[in-house]
């Protein structure tokens, strides 16, 4: 029997299979309050004659402990005839005794629900335990069909990262990839099939201009070494000399001199027939573009193994072919709602939709007046392409909130296509700009100097204590993940809309709610799970009605919170308020270590509390992995 199932024997009337039935997603196995939800509600649907599923999903978390487990407020239950606060007294009253529950207090219209510390504390530890790392995940709610398993699980596509090549991998693209990680982390949690994308901006005129740069000044030893530097700098080199071009041209011009030849071999109009090339699949230029790419995403590809991502598809722009564009444009002319303009065809917003909404979304070009394709067009095609390819239920876009208009523009055109399930299903996770992203080597241009960069800082701060350096196993490898895991933290402490300043020695310092300090309270644990030498049968046979003092309780209270606090964020997709939760998680640990000491206790209570930092050090280390982190044994 699991403990929830051991739990529920000794509630009278409790049935877990009533009770998963009786609420929509409820799943008192896994979940711990959706176990103390559907109790409560149970019990306060005989005290105050409403519906059960009425009072459950009105149940709610406090901020803090002292306010409760759970939390009601009584105008939700829309009890006619008697004030909120009449309600909540009369109620209050008539609470009987329980098995889970303390005498519920009120509070004006409120009443604050005590969980019970006895039948908490051993029924939560035990799940925790035997969950693993599976607690917090929770796979039925992926599923198509909750009741028939066979019907599958919902598919969705998270693109996220989606750099340019041959160009800075700027704060826009860091805060994609580490967002975006844990979105896509977050739905694999919850059941979903994930697939996860990054969407190369590899295409356009400048890709051209970079070819012909390779073809002019390139080094094929250099390409091979360092595909991602020499690409950038062959970029900087042939922009720097087109503009100058550019200018020298302008002043004949000036002068009175005829330019015509000048223009036509430019470096610009080179560019272009080079990109046409491109397009018109010439079988040379598109074998060298190849080339450029796929030695790029080779490296790309080392880098986000240091921040354990991967993706399924290396999908970008120079991979919606030009008969998907054509025919999509076809499409919208059909449909009226391209148009011309000087030559271009544009999507003029005003035109079609009435009023503020499309004055809002202005007019985009969709063609050129030379017939090329653009950003927002590529988008178009793609997005309909990944629909017939991959039948997603739900596709999400994590992308910088300088491109929500971009994105707003995307989804209408799909919807005013015709698609409008398709665009339904469409979602832009956004997020704000990081300020004075510069490392002590000067701006940043790839992510690999940023990572590079916050490692030594770690790596500095290690070695100032000897001691434990020399025990650490391999102290690059440590050093470059609590880096990883400043730089993180610091990305996900906000709110995603917020800006946020690139703060080297804050997001270094152990201090603060940091990744080191995160790292550091892991770490901690594990070397008190190491000096107690228990084992996990000892664990396992642990005497957990021997945690009696507040310190315990409470911290056990807080670790029966973490799924429920997976799920609210599976909602607001908001990664801070899973670090909210592992930092108070972690300060009321660390708080207890004085009060629940392990050395000099006896063996049956060192069990005990083993067993309850057992727990902890699961929960921790769920929430970082979740959060894409990689939490560290010691350093
Ligand atoms: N490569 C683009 C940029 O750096 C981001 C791509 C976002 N995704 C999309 N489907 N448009 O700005």
């Amino acid at each position: 029997a699991t403990m929830a199932e051991q739990l529920a024997s000794q509630i009278e009337g409790l049935s877990l299979d009533e009770m998963s039935q009786r609420y929509p997603n409820c799943y008192p196995t896994l979940n711990p309050f959706d176990l103390y939800r559907g109790h409560l509600a149970d019990v306060l649907h005989d005290v105050t004659g409403v519906e059960h599923k009425i009072i459950y999903p009105n149940l709610q978390w406090t901020s803090t402990l002292d306010k409760g487990d759970l939390i009601l407020a009584t105008p939700a239950l829309r009890v006619k005839g008697k004030k909120p606060d009449e309600l909540a007294a009369e109620w209050t009253e008539k609470f009987p005794e329980d098995a889970l529950f303390q005498k519920p207090t009120s509070n004006k219209a409120f009443m604050s629900f005590f969980l019970k510390a006895q039948p908490t504390t051993t029924s939560v530890l035990p799940m925790i335990r035997s969950l693993g790392h599976e607690y917090g995940r929770n796979k039925f709610l992926g599923l198509r069909d909750p009741s028939d398993p066979s019907k599958g699980r919902k598919r969705i596509i998270v693109e996220f990262s989606s750099p340019n090549i041959a160009k800075p991998f700027h704060a826009g693209h860091l805060r994609s990839t580490i967002i975006g990680g844990f979105i896509a982390n977050m739905y694999e949690a919850m059941g979903w099939d994930v697939i996860r994308m990054n969407y190369l901006g590899d295409w356009g005129k400048q890709y051209g201009l970079l070819a012909l740069a390779f073809e002019k000044f390139g080094d094929e030893e250099a390409l091979k070494k360092d595909p991602i530097n020499h690409l950038f700098e062959l970029y900087v080199r042939i922009n720097r000399e087109m503009s100058e071009e550019k200018e020298e041209i302008e002043k004949e011009k000036a002068a009175g001199k005829d330019v015509t030849e000048r223009l036509a071999n430019s470096l610009d109009e080179q560019a272009r027939r080079y990109f046409r090339k491109m397009t018109d699949g010439d079988e040379a230029a598109v074998a060298q573009w190849k080339r450029f790419r796929d030695l790029s995403i080779t490296r790309y590809k080392e880098t986000y193994a240091r921040l354990n991502i991967h993706f399924d598809e290396y999908s970008g722009e120079s991979q919606v072919s030009e008969d998907s564009m054509e025919k999509v444009a076809n499409e919208m002319a059909e449909k009226k709602i391209t148009s011309e303009s000087d030559g271009a065809m544009i999507v003029n917003f005003a035109d079609l939709i009435p009023g503020k909404e499309g004055k809002k979304l202005e007019k985009p070009i969709v063609r050129k007046r030379d017939g090329t394709a653009l950003y927002l067009t590529r988008d178009i095609s793609e997005l309909l392409n990944r629909h017939e390819k991959y039948h997603f239920d739900k596709m999400i876009y994590v992308v910088a909130s300088q491109q929500d208009l971009h994105l707003k523009q995307l989804f209408k055109i799909i919807e005013l296509l015709g698609y409008k399930d398709i665009a339904a299903k469409c979602e832009h996770i956004n997020f704000g700009m990081v300020l004075g992203m510069s490392t002590r080597k000067g701006t940043v241009k790839f992510l690999n100097d940023i990572l590079r960069d916050v490692a030594d800082k770690m790596h500095e701060v290690m070695r100032k204590n000897e001691d434990k350096y020399s025990q650490v196993a391999d102290p690059e490898a440590t050093a470059d993940t609590l880096g990883i895991s400043s730089v993180m933290v610091q990305d996900m402490s906000g709110k995603r809309i917020n800006n946020y300043e690139f703060n080297m020695d804050a997001m270094t310092s152990f201090e603060g709610d940091t990744g080191p300090y995160l790292q550091y309270a892991h770490a901690r644990i594990c070397s008190i799970e190491r000096r107690a030498g228990l084992s996990q049968e000892e664990l396992a046979s642990a005497d957990l009605s021997l945690l009696t003092e507040p310190h315990a309780i409470n911290l056990i209270r807080l670790l029966a919170q973490y799924p429920d606090v997976v799920q609210t964020v599976h909602k607001s997709n908001e990664p801070t308020n899973i670090l909210t939760y592992l930092f108070k998680m972690t300060h009321v640990l660390s708080g207890s270590y004085d009060h629940l000491r392990i050395v000099g206790s006896e063996k049956e209570v060192q069990k005990a509390r083993m067993a309850l930092y057992d727990a902890a050090r699961i929960v921790l280390s769920n929430g970082m992995k979740l959060l894409g982190l990689t939490p560290v044994e010691r350093m």
